[in-house]
């Protein structure tokens, strides 16, 4: 079986890449390193001891994808490519819409093309807007999203429904991760945002390592338990593997369109977060409380019983 994987020397990329390869799935790669570099590339062929194909374009490039789809067999495509910083997607809406929502349109066409009609979506917990109960149900109503980032996921879903809709031979399955943090434990590849960091946990690595100063501490007056923002920190393995069971039903079975929350079930708060770390680390990690951030919420986390009872997830 054989993996188009783009964006696959990203973050949760490049995890999912060793998973895949792990499970004796062959991958091809395309990646225009826009947040990620070559390393992580020769890290996977480090842990895994497995080579695979690897294309660096850019997946709005029709042409490219047409010459990879016409290059190889391939059997189905998770895409992972996407811009991913709130901030700046407030800021560049035409970009992101461009990069995510038309790269997305790209792939699809070119898999009808083809003929290749099984697909996984890198979503997010994000489109869930101001969740109207905690912990969110797959049920829970989407939308009141802030930002074009949370925005072009929700519309890629819904473009993903329709494409369904329309065509019940096709095989999708939409993963909303929550907040994925942590590394492989080769320590070979991990998250490394280039720039200042806008997530906690990167942020707070970086204040352990003495890189930054202090951790600003966005909001402590949340109705939480101790005023922090609590959120659903999944670990990226987890989360890859999540990836490689959604394909399994997704190979197994004329199974449709499926619709899973990633994450563990628990919500952590901010505080929570950085005395973990201290003490996995034995590093101090200085904060100071800060005022909110634009377009946070108190509190998000998942119910995962759909995702543990269908796919067998175990984090
Ligand atoms: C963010 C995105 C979300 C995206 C996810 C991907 C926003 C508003 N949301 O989620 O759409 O899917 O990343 O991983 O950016 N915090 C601090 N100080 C910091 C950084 C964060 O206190 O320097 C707090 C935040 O206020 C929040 C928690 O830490 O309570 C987690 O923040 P973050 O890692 O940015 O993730 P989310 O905001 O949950």
């Amino acid at each position: 079986m054989s993996v188009l994987v783009t964006g696959g020397a990203g973050f949760i990329g490049s995890h999912t890449a060793v998973e895949l390869l792990e499970s004796g799935r062959e991958i091809i790669i395309i990646d225009n390193f826009s947040n990620s570099k070559p390393s992580a590339l020769e890290a996977i062929k480090k842990i895994t001891g497995k080579d695979f194909k690897f294309y660096e374009a850019d997946y709005t490039d029709r042409k490219v994808v047409e010459k990879i789809f016409e290059e190889n067999k391939i059997d189905s495509v998770i895409n992972f490519a996407g811009f991913k910083a709130v901030g700046e997607s407030v800021e560049k809406p035409i970009e992101y819409y461009t990069n995510n929502i038309y790269g997305a349109l790209i792939l699809l066409d070119t898999m009808r093309k083809y003929g290749v009609k099984k697909f996984i979506f890198s979503s997010s917990a994000t489109v869930y807007g101001d969740p109207e109960i905690v912990p969110i149900t797959e049920d829970c109503k989407t939308g009141g999203t802030t930002n074009p980032y949370g925005s072009s996921k929700l519309f890629i879903e819904q473009i993903l429904m329709d494409l369904y809709k329309s065509d019940n031979s096709w095989d999708i399955s939409i993963l909303r991760y929550f907040n994925p943090v942590g590394a492989h434990k080769s320590g070979l590849i991990g998250e490394e945002p280039q720039g200042r960091p806008n997530n906690l946990m990167p942020f707070i690595a970086r204040v352990a390592e003495g890189t930054l100063k202090e951790l600003s501490v966005f909001g402590n007056d949340y109705n939480t338990k101790d005023g922090t923002g609590v959120r659903d920190y999944i670990h990226v393995v987890d989360l890859a593997k999540g990836h490689i069971k959604a394909l399994e039903k997704l190979e197994k079975e004329n199974s449709g369109l499926f619709i899973y929350n990633l994450g563990t079930g628990t919500g952590y708060s901010v505080l929570d977060m950085v005395k973990a770390f201290e003490k996995a680390t034995g590093k101090e990690v200085p904060y100071k409380i800060a005022p909110r951030r634009a377009g946070d919420i108190a509190s998000c986390y998942s119910d995962p019983t759909k995702a543990r009872n269908e796919l067998r997830m175990d984090c």
